[in-house]
C-alpha cells in the first residue's frame, strides 16, 4: 500500500492536458481511468537503501522499481533533473529474454584451461528466461507511457530536456500525447537515428530508423539560451568534403572548421550495437550504444548536471553520463537490469546507492517471471475458453462450478492497485459478461488501498449476486521462494597479494535454478530427433557453475550492503575481479583484506543470498 500519493503536476499550466482541465486530444479507450490516476497522484512507497558502492557524495542511484513510484520518490526527497532519456518497451509485441550462462566448475576449469582458452558462444550450456515483455494493445499501451511521461515531467527542473527514444510501432502517436504534455512549442526535434543491417523484408522496405523526440521544459518564447543547454555537437567531415575544400561550396575564404560539420537531426554517424562480439555488449537485448547516449548528454547537459533514465535497461544512460562527469539516477523494474548496471557501473569506478522501490511488484525477477510463476502456484487454474481475456482462467470448485479469476498485470502499473476505479469496473463491465451460471468470482491484488473499504464497495453495491473473494497474491510467493544453499568455509591466509582471507566456496544449491533446468532438459527431450539428439545440461554435486557472481562484506554484519570484495564469473569462466577483467578461471574462492562478515552469492538467474560468516 503506498505511503501517501504525490501530485503529478500541482499546477497545471493553461492549456496543459492534465488535472482539472483534463482534455485529451487523443482519445481511446481507458483515456478516462488515467485521468483517474493522474488525479490521484503518484504511488510513493517505501524505499530500502540495498547497497552503497563508494562515498556517493553526488547522491547517484539505481533505483529498482517503476517509473512512476521512482519519480514520487524524487518528486518527495525535492531532487529535480536536468536530462532524461527513455527507451520504453515498444509495443512491439516482443518478449525480451536473457541467456542464462552455465558457468565452468573451477574444480575442472584447470583441464579445460589447459585443452582451450575460450569457448565458442554457441559451445556454452545455456537457456533463456523471460525478462520484460510488451505485449500491450496500442490502447493500453499509451495511457501507460501518459502516465509515465507525466510523473517524468514532474520532476524535471525548469531548463531541462527530455529525449523519448521510439519508433515506428508507436512513434506518432506519442508525438501527439508529448504536444499535449509539455505543449507544442516545448518540441524541439525529432531525431531520426539511421542505421543498417538486418534481413531485407519482400513486400516493403527495410525498417532502418529509429524516432528519438526532443522536448525541452523551456519554451524558447522567451531568450531561449537560458531555458535549456543546448552544446552543438559537431560531425567530422566526409573524405569527400574535405578532398573538395569547403571553398567549392562556401567561396574562396571559407575554412574548414576544426570540430567538422555541426550535426542536423538525421544521424548516420552513430553506430548501433550489433555484433555479440562487440565490447560494449551485454547480455541485455534492445541495448543501445554509448555513442548515441554520449551525443545526448554532451549536447543536452553540462557537467556536474542530473541525467536519469527510468526505463535503463543496461545502464548506458548511467555510464555515459558517469563518464561525462554528470550526475546520474538508473531505474528499471528488472533485477537483470539493475544488476548489470551495477556491475558495469562498477566496473568502470562509479560510486552509487542501490535503493529498491517496496511496491510488491519486485516479488520475483522481473514482473513477467513473477507473472508466470504466480500463475502456476494459483492452486487449480486453468485457461478458460469461454472466458473473455480480463479473467486470468478459472478454477472448478466441486459446488459453485466455474470460479473466473482475475490476476492483475504487474507490467501495468495501473491495474496493480486494486482500488474502487478497477473494482467498479469488475462490478459493472467484467462480471456482467459472464454466463449466468458463474456463482463466485476470485480478485487477486498486489496492492490493495483500503480491504475493509473496497470490501464495504462491493456489499454496498447491490447490482450482483456473485460473491466476489478477495485475495492477496503477495502470499502465494512467500511460501514458494526460497533461498539457495551454500557450503563454505574461511581461512585466514597470508597472501601478499590477495591480503588476509580467503572463503572457499564447496557446494551450491539452487533449487530455482535446477527446477528452471529441468523445464529446458524436458523441453530438450521432447524436441529431439535423430538429427538433434537430446543434450540434457547436467549440473554437478557441488554446483559451483551455478555462481554468477560472489560479495564479501567486512564493514557491517547486517543492513545495507557494501562489497568490499567481490568477484563476477564471465560466461566464458574468466574473473572479473572487483570490477577488472582478466583471462584467470574462477578457483572457487573469494579473497578480501579485512575480516568478512557477511557473503552474498548470485546464481546464474539472479537471485541472491546473503549469509553470515
Ligand atoms: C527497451 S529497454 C531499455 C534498454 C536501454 N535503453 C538499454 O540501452 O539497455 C526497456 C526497459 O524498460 C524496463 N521497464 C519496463 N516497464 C517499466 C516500468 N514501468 N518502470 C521502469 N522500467 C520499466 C524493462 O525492464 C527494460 O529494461
Amino acid at each position: 500500500m503506498p505511503i501517501k500519493y504525490v501530485p503529478f503536476i500541482p499546477e497545471p499550466v493553461e492549456g496543459q492536458a492534465v488535472l482539472g482541465n483534463f482534455n485529451r486530444i487523443l482519445k481511446y479507450k481507458g483515456a478516462d481511468d488515467v485521468s483517474m490516476t493522474i488525479q490521484r497522484g503518484m504511488p510513493l512507497y517505501e524505499m530500502e537503501k540495498q547497497e552503497t558502492v563508494g562515498e556517493n557524495a553526488d547522491g547517484n542511484m539505481v533505483i529498482r522499481g517503476e517509473c512512476v513510484s521512482a519519480c514520487a520518490y524524487l518528486k518527495e526527497q525535492g531532487i529535480q533533473v536536468d536530462l532524461v532519456y527513455i527507451d520504453p518497451p515498444f509495443a512491439s509485441g516482443a518478449d525480451y529474454a536473457k541467456k542464462v550462462y552455465i558457468r565452468r566448475n573451477p574444480k575442472v576449469a584447470e583441464a579445460i584451461a589447459q585443452a582451450e582458452q575460450e569457448l565458442d558462444i554457441d559451445e556454452l550450456k545455456a537457456f533463456e528466461e523471460k525478462m520484460y515483455g510488451d505485449v500491450w494493445d496500442k490502447e493500453k499501451y499509451l495511457n501507460w507511457i501518459y502516465e509515465n511521461l507525466m510523473a517524468i515531467k514532474s520532476v524535471m527542473s525548469e531548463t531541462a530536456s527530455i529525449y523519448v527514444h521510439l519508433d515506428w510501432h508507436i512513434g506518432h502517436y506519442v508525438k501527439i500525447l508529448m504536444d499535449e504534455i509539455f505543449g507544442e512549442n516545448r518540441f524541439r526535434n525529432e531525431v531520426i537515428w539511421c542505421y543498417s543491417g538486418g534481413g531485407i523484408p519482400k513486400h516493403e522496405m527495410p525498417h532502418k530508423h529509429d524516432t528519438i523526440f526532443w522536448y525541452s521544459m523551456g519554451s524558447g518564447d522567451e531568450e531561449w539560451n537560458d531555458q535549456w543547454v543546448f552544446n552543438t555537437e559537431y560531425r567530422a567531415y566526409s573524405e569527400g568534403t574535405i578532398q573538395r575544400g569547403r571553398t567549392q561550396v562556401k567561396g574562396e575564404n571559407a575554412e574548414l572548421r576544426e570540430e567538422g560539420t555541426p550535426i542536423n537531426d538525421w544521424w548516420t554517424d552513430v553506430p548501433k550495437i550489433t555484433s555479440p562480439t562487440d565490447p560494449e555488449k551485454l547480455d541485455y537485448s534492445t541495448q543501445k550504444s554509448e555513442a548515441l547516449l554520449s551525443r545526448i548528454i554532451k549536447m543536452c547537459s553540462n557537467a556536474g548536471m542530473l541525467v536519469a533514465d527510468f526505463f535503463g535497461g543496461s545502464g548506458v544512460t548511467a555510464a555515459v553520463a558517469n563518464k561525462l562527469g554528470r550526475k546520474f539516477i538508473h531505474c528499471d523494474i528488472g533485477l537483470n537490469s539493475i544488476q548489470t548496471t551495477r556491475d558495469r557501473l562498477v566496473a568502470d569506478g562509479a560510486e552509487f546507492d542501490v535503493l529498491e522501490i517496496k511496491d510488491g511488484v519486485q516479488l520475483y525477477r522481473n514482473p513477467v517471471q513473477t507473472m508466470d510463476k504466480i500463475k502456476s502456484l494459483i492452486p487449480g487454474l486453468k485457461n478458460e475458453d469461454s472466458l473473455d481475456s480480463f479473467w486470468e482462467g478459472a478454477i472448478s470448485d466441486s459446488k459453485l462450478g466455474t470460479v473466473p479469476v482475475y490476476v492483475p498485470n504487474l507490467m501495468d502499473s495501473a491495474s496493480k492497485l486494486l482500488d474502487k476505479v478497477t473494482m467498479n469496473r469488475i462490478i459493472h463491465q467484467a462480471i456482467p459478461d459472464l454466463d449466468s451460471n458463474i456463482k463466485k468470482v476470485i480478485v487477486y491484488y498486489i496492492d490493495i488501498t483500503n480491504e475493509a473499504e473496497i470490501q464495504k464497495f462491493i456489499k454496498d453495491d447491490d447490482s450482483t449476486n456473485i460473491e466476489i473473494e478477495l485475495r492477496d497474491l503477495k502470499t502465494i510467493l512467500d511460501d514458494v521462494i526460497i533461498g539457495d544453499y551454500a557450503e563454505f568455509h574461511t581461512e585466514e591466509t597470508h597472501d601478499d597479494l590477495f591480503g588476509g582471507y580467503a572463503v572457499t566456496i564447496d557446494k551450491f544449491i539452487s533449487d530455482r535454478v535446477l527446477s528452471k533446468i529441468a523445464e529446458f532438459n524436458e523441453k530438450a527431450f521432447l524436441n529431439s530427433s535423430a538429427k538433434k539428439p537430446y543434450k540434457p545440461i547436467e549440473i554437478s554435486e557441488d554446483g559451483l557453475e551455478l555462481i554468477e557472481f560472489l560479495s564479501i562484506d567486512c564493514t557491517a554484519a547486517e543492513g545495507e550492503w557494501h562489497s568490499d570484495s567481490e568477484i563476477k564469473i564471465d560466461k566464458n569462466g574468466f574473473v572479473v575481479v572487483n570490477g577488472n577483467k582478466t583471462k584467470v578461471f574462477w578457483d572457487g574462492k573469494i579473497r578480501c583484506e579485512q575480516k568478512p562478515l557477511r557473503l552474498k552469492i548470485r546464481n546464474i538467474c539472479g537471485d541472491e543470498t546473503v549469509w553470515a560468516l
